[in-house]
């Protein structure tokens, strides 16, 4: 079974208000797209991964990336104006004869390779896998205008999806070319709208997504901790 691995970090990052591209932001002394990018290549699950950037950020990503000595070759392509069209340049540099392709966001530095690797062997009798947490906090639907409440979600329902997300690659290829105009901000969303199954593995309340500031924080408090 050949996996790869894709990585959108195309993303400008603009919640962040960082001087310096998202993936380039220094997180414990270590650019943050590398962590994501040395877990994924040390997977012998994944046999290779391509890694979506900004064209403006590529030369110095890839002079990084070639800095790094990683155990797996990395294909670096150029990403588009939303994470839907990143993921799908990606999807299209795929190797012909890849079965399965794993999305991991660039900016969650604190997946584990246990959950990686999980979340993969699922996807063997599965089309699709996404990784998610129970939501922690309540939940209310509120009105763009005017911000008022309109309904309390019930949270036994609720999960917070995050990345990584295991498809077969046959299935989440048609999602992309098929799904139409839906403004995706997952990959999973897409093959939910083709009426695919997706399955959900419980994962792990660290793997946060580094989006603002305090997310910054909130990661190298858990780098700190990590083991
Ligand atoms: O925007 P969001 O926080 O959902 O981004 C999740 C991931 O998708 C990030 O790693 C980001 O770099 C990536 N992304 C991308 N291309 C875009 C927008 C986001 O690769 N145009």
């Amino acid at each position: 079974m050949k996996v790869q691995a894709i990585i959108p970090a195309a993303g400008i990052g603009a919640r962040l208000k960082s001087q310096v591209p998202k993936p380039l932001v220094m997180l414990k002394g270590k650019p943050l797209f590398v962590y994501a990018l040395e877990i994924l290549t040390k997977s012998s699950m994944i046999s290779s991964v391509i890694l979506v950037v900004n064209a403006e950020a590529k030369p110095e990503l890839e002079r990084i990336v070639k800095e790094l000595s990683l155990l797996k070759p990395v294909k670096v392509v150029i990403g588009g104006e939303t994470r839907r069209e990143s993921v799908f340049n990606g999807l299209q540099s795929t190797d012909d004869a890849t079965e399965y392709v794993v999305v991991h966001d660039g900016a969650r530095p604190l997946v584990s390779q246990s959950l990686l690797e999980e979340a993969i062997e699922k996807c063997r009798q599965e089309a699709a896998v996404v990784v998610a947490v129970p939501v922690k906090p309540t939940i209310k639907r509120v009105a763009k205008e005017g911000l008022y409440v309109e309904a309390t979600l019930d949270r036994s329902f609720l999960w917070e999806v995050q990345t990584p997300q295991v498809f077969k690659k046959q299935i989440l290829l048609k999602a992309h070319q098929q799904a139409g105009e839906i403004l995706a901000t997952d990959d999973a969303s897409l093959v939910e709208a083709l009426g695919e199954k997706v399955k959900v593995l419980e994962g792990d309340y660290k793997n946060i997504k580094v989006t603002t500031q305090e997310d910054l924080l909130i990661a190298e408090a858990l780098i700190g901790n990590h083991s």
